[in-house]
């Protein structure tokens, strides 16, 4: 009961943040200086491209909501579109995962986008006497600077301006997202590939919007609302295509685990603890995927490991050992030729490294190791832990745990191992799920 009333309580709250969402942005087209109609347009187009977020296949998301800012950006030069922008992030936010922290993000990362894109704009614009007419409005169909927009010579400046709200956007969500130890480097070098597509995709539609605006109005916004759900469709197609070749992975992995009764669903359970750290330690969903499928098949160079080595009860001697030690290699090796999973090959090559130097194949030490590897390795190492294994009986939750943030610094990566505690505190059941007892 109790839950059910939560479940309401919550879907009125979304409900409010979108008709709250709507307004904003019907308030500030309507003070930005557009007619009536116009508003209309701006509102319900506006609402609609901020609930989309088109997932890519190869990487990350493209968000249309933006395109439609950058363009208002251009046209208005004003800085009132910050109304705007909260408005877009409220609405984004009502339909999201976790509603509260979302919509504060997508409000930041808005605002800053957008003030961003309207400060270098103003820079590049010839004449905001041009643009602007007392301040509040602009007029920009058939006078000079609707003009100009169309020349050559206005390009550069169109997209520096959304290369502004871009570069603006992405930094304020690194900094809001990213996590101390891997905060800035590390999360926007992930983060640069989808940065360009983000970029080229927002840069270039706000750019033809501002400019077809010139000729037709708000209406212009219409049109490029089409092709936008068209494509978010077409690749929400290819990527229902990539989750069955996940499916398939997925009972590759599964039948290397069962070849010994000691591994059975090792992979496939390391692969969803690993998700699941990646996620939380706020790494974007190119980067947890890359983890995802690493952790698929990390151990799949075992299986040219002789089945007597790798269920010995004692310990190994120098030669069995380095048969062992072989296998992250080998792994690497298959993973680097199934094109889906290439790009995941070092995050599996290293995922028997530690932070002093001692770990294997590599001697990696510290960040030397692939942020993923250092993942992958944590949550290998717990699943391990808590597992019955030839050699010795499983250890409890919280005897794995100590073990690990004993090992921390020099066998584990510290700052996973913490992360790891937080998570195993708040979802239990999820993580260790009928091993609990
Ligand atoms: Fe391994
Ligand atoms: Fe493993």
């Amino acid at each position: 009961m109790v839950t059910v009333k939560r479940f309401r309580g919550r879907a009125v709250l979304r409900v409010l943040g979108l008709a709250a969402g709507l307004a904003l942005i019907a308030f500030a087209a309507d003070h930005l200086g557009f007619g009536r109609t116009e508003v209309a347009v701006i509102t319900v187009v506006g609402g609609l491209l901020s609930a989309l977020a088109i997932e890519l296949p190869w990487k990350g998301f493209l968000f249309p909501g933006d395109a439609l800012l950058v363009c208002l950006c251009l046209l208005t030069a004003s800085n009132r579109i910050v109304l705007l922008a909260l408005g877009a992030a409220l609405v984004s936010g009502s339909l999201a995962i976790s509603f509260g922290r979302t919509t504060l993000v997508a409000a930041f990362r808005n605002a800053i986008a957008s003030l961003a894109a309207v400060a270098i704009w103003r820079l590049l614009v010839p004449s905001l006497d041009i643009l602007l007419d007392g301040g509040r409005s602009f007029r920009l169909t058939g006078n000079t600077f609707g003009n100009w927009l169309v020349t050559a010579e206005a390009i550069p400046a169109l997209l520096l301006a959304s290369l502004a709200f871009v570069v603006g956007a992405t930094v304020t969500e690194s900094l809001l997202r990213g996590r101390r130890e891997y905060a800035f480097g590390e999360f926007w070098f992930l983060n640069a590939g989808r940065n360009l597509h983000h970029l080229i995709f927002t840069a270039v539609l706000g750019s033809i919007a501002a400019v077809a605006y010139r000729d037709t109005g708000a209406v212009a916004f219409v049109f490029f609302t089409f092709p936008v759900i068209l494509t978010r469709d077409a690749l929400k197609r290819s990527l229902e295509l990539r989750a069955s070749r996940f499916q398939a992975l997925k009972a590759l992995s599964s039948s290397v685990d069962a070849r010994d009764r000691y591994t059975y669903d090792h992979s496939n359970r390391v692969s969803r603890l690993a998700t699941m750290l990646a996620r939380e330690m706020g790494f974007p969903e190119s980067m947890v995927e890359l983890i995802e499928g690493g952790a698929l098949l990390h151990d799949i160079g075992k299986l040219s490991v002789d089945i007597d080595i790798l269920s010995k009860p004692g310990s190994l001697d120098a030669e069995e050992r380095a048969v062992i030690e072989q296998h992250p290699l080998d792994s690497a090796e298959v993973v680097s030729r199934v094109d889906l999973l290439k790009e995941s090959t070092e995050i599996v090559r290293h995922h028997h490294e530690r932070p002093d130097g001692r770990g294997y194949p590599g001697g990696l030490k510290g960040h030397e190791i692939p942020v993923g590897a250092r993942i992958l390795n944590v949550a290998d190492a717990f699943d391990a832990m808590i597992s019955d294994r030839p050699y010795r009986k499983r250890k409890s939750v919280e005897e794995a745990l100590d073990e690990l943030k004993r090992g921390a610094g020099d066998e584990f990566d510290p700052v996973v191992v913490e992360y790891l505690t937080r998570l195993v505190a708040e979802k239990r059941e999820e993580i260790v799920g009928s091993k609990d007892s």
